[in-house]
């Protein structure tokens, strides 16, 4: 996830404008900054690693001259942070700057391409072939109009991507474009503007016009056209006026960024099937030679791994160990040897529970494989191979969108890991696929049908003194996720265990109206689990079902239910079933008046042992 800016303006320099847009960006991503603008038709460009603040002082972004230009604030996805990766990124005559937010999935075969037709790549990331591309177009028709080379180009990417454009050789104009990330105009008194989200422009003007998935928008001082990309049509789309706090603005007019968070899911999902297969396949590779592997993370991502233990055994029958990172010296630190394979999982790449164990293995000459969010943190340093899960930057202490995205890489690695090992076949393999590719849909529709529903759970059940989470398979990691959301910022005590284990302890704590949560798919463990349900009824406890649609077994025994599509195998279940608790848990947050962007006592990355 990145931010992205462009403004053209009547009179007036734009590069202090830009910069104060990219500042309200900043939580998009904050890794490296860039601005370009024209002036006497030359493109003038400043650009670094670090934090806005951090590269302003060093290179005055203020100082660019020109009413026109784009800016972008950065979040790494190819290419480690640095001067050179930072955008805007320019074509080999130096006439054309793009900013780009996305992945451009097909952008190894276009550099070559690019190559081979003598173009010159100065940086590692995959946007740099869209400057190409269009000094290409340019170079094929030396008279074609900044907005067709666009168009032109964006025809060939695969992928997704929110882009605005400038050219020396068309010094007045904007060309933005946008396929699955998001993209908004603003339109000011004698300026217009691009930018990834409304609040980048909202103290400037408060009349917006959202951009839709396959539209190209030229921006020029007479006004914006926005054409359809597939078929250069017209569109005509009035401005909506927007009465955001500035408070509001930031959260995209959600009250809290956890739910803005929890809204985000789906569109992390689909960036987490557009990982480079390479790095799949590589870290393939060495979970198939490892005698022994530890998956190792705490807290959210801990349940990440133990999902994971699931996925790997049962797809590609790979006996895994899922470990707290905080016990793992303590209970592996002195058999971990060379053969030993780690698999840390970790959101921030900072966490020092996870470091630390992965430090006491790499002592002791174990393979350390990283998945985390975090480019270029203490994680991804540390790895043999680590790979990127492309969440963007959570800002809710809470761990939400970075816990599904965990899980989908996971899940296609214990794929990858099954075909190589021949453990299923193609047949299997393509249904699966497919079913991975329909979750985010999935995931989208969850929220859209059900946040009401789950809402008035909440409100029903705000008062509860404990709660119970149930689940057996893999949906005891979907259990413990949804206890500890609840734990952590609803502050309602809860307990959470494989359900087969409740009769040996903790049924005795079950008493009229005691709420157990139960996750209920319909895989291999449903009849079972309709049998710890009837035993924790007869007990007088009250039923909240997380249930497949039409489930009516489990409806008739729930006091209260929520539906998530059905169809969804068990080894991909945690993702869907999960929406719910996490919603349940943000609303109880809400109905009891606490914030549950910072619970108390918690911080967002624990750097401490
Ligand atoms: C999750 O909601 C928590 N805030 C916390 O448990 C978190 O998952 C844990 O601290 C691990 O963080 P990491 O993924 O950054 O390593």
């Amino acid at each position: 996830m990145c931010g992205i800016f462009g403004g053209i303006m009547k009179d007036g320099n734009v590069a202090p404008i830009i910069h104060q847009a990219l500042k309200r960006l900043e939580y998009r991503g904050y890794d490296s900054v860039g601005e370009a603008t024209i002036y006497g038709e030359k493109l003038y460009i400043k650009k670094d690693c670090g934090k806005i603040d951090e590269v302003h002082k060093i290179h005055n972004l203020d100082s660019l001259p020109g009413n026109i230009g784009i800016g972008h604030t950065r979040w790494a996805t190819h290419g480690a942070p640095s001067e050179i990766n930072a955008h805007p990124h320019i074509d080999c005559g130096g006439q054309i700057a793009i900013v780009h937010n996305g992945i451009i999935e097909n952008f190894a075969e276009l550099k070559l391409e690019l190559e081979n037709k003598g173009h010159i790549f100065k940086s590692r990331t995959d946007t740099e072939v869209i400057a190409h591309l269009i000094e290409e177009a340019y170079k094929n028709n030396p008279s074609i109009r900044l907005a067709d080379a666009v168009l032109e180009t964006v025809r060939k990417l695969e992928g997704s991507y929110a882009i605005a454009v400038i050219s020396s050789r068309e010094p007045n104009k904007i060309v933005c474009a946008r396929n699955e990330s998001p993209l908004v105009l603003g339109l000011g008194e004698n300026a217009l503007y691009c930018a990834s989200d409304i609040p980048a422009f909202l103290p400037l003007t408060n009349k917006a016009v959202i951009i839709e998935d396959g539209e190209l928008v030229t921006l020029s001082l007479e006004g914006y056209e926005i054409r359809k990309i597939a078929d250069s049509s017209i569109v005509t789309r009035a401005p909506k006026i927007i009465d955001w706090t500035p408070e509001m603005a930031v959260k995209q007019g959600y009250p809290h960024f956890m739910l803005k968070e929890i809204h985000e899911q789906p569109a992390c999902l689909r960036n987490t099937l557009r990982l480079q297969e390479h790095y799949l396949d590589l870290m393939t590779t060495f979970l198939d030679r490892a005698r022994e592997v530890f998956l190792v993370a705490c807290g959210t991502s801990y349940h990440a791994c133990l999902a994971a233990s699931y996925m790997f055994s049962k797809l590609a029958f790979l006996a895994t160990y899922p470990v707290i990172a905080s016990e793992f010296i303590e209970q592996h630190g002195k058999s971990v040897n060379i053969e030993s394979t780690i698999l840390a999982v970790s959101q921030s790449g900072e966490t020092a529970d996870t470091l630390a164990a992965v430090n006491a293995a790499r002592q002791r000459a174990a393979t350390i494989l990283g998945l985390t969010n975090v480019v270029g943190s203490t994680l991804t340093r540390v790895s043999r191979v680590y790979i990127i899960q492309q969440s963007g930057p959570e800002i809710g202490v809470a761990a939400t969108k970075t816990f599904t995205s965990q899980l989908s890489v996971l899940a296609q690695l214990a794929l990858r890991l099954a075909k190589k090992r021949g453990k299923i076949s193609q047949d299997e393999m393509d249904f699966l696929e497919a079913k991975l590719k329909q979750i985010p849909d999935i995931v989208a529709k969850i929220i859209e049908k059900q946040e009401e529903n789950v809402k008035a759970v909440a409100k029903k059940y705000r008062d509860a003194k404990v709660f119970f989470f149930l689940g057996r398979g893999i949906s005891t990691a979907t259990a413990y996720e949804g206890r500890l959301k609840l734990i952590e910022i609803a502050y309602v005590p809860a307990i959470a265990f494989p359900a087969g284990e409740s009769k040996h302890g903790p049924i005795s704590l079950v008493e009229q109206g005691f709420p157990v949560v139960f996750i209920c798919p319909k895989d291999e463990t449903h009849r079972t689990i309709i049998g710890n349900i009837m035993e924790m009824k007869a007990r007088g406890a009250t039923i909240i079902a997380i249930i497949e649609e039409g489930d009516e077994e489990v409806k008739k025994l729930a006091d209260d239910y929520i539906e998530v599509p059905k169809g969804v195998p068990d080894v991909l279940s945690p993702i869907p079933f999960v929406i719910p608790l996490q919603l349940l848990a943000y609303y109880m947050a809400v109905e009891k008046g606490h914030n549950p962007d910072v619970p108390k006592n918690l911080a967002k990355s624990v750097t401490v042992k």
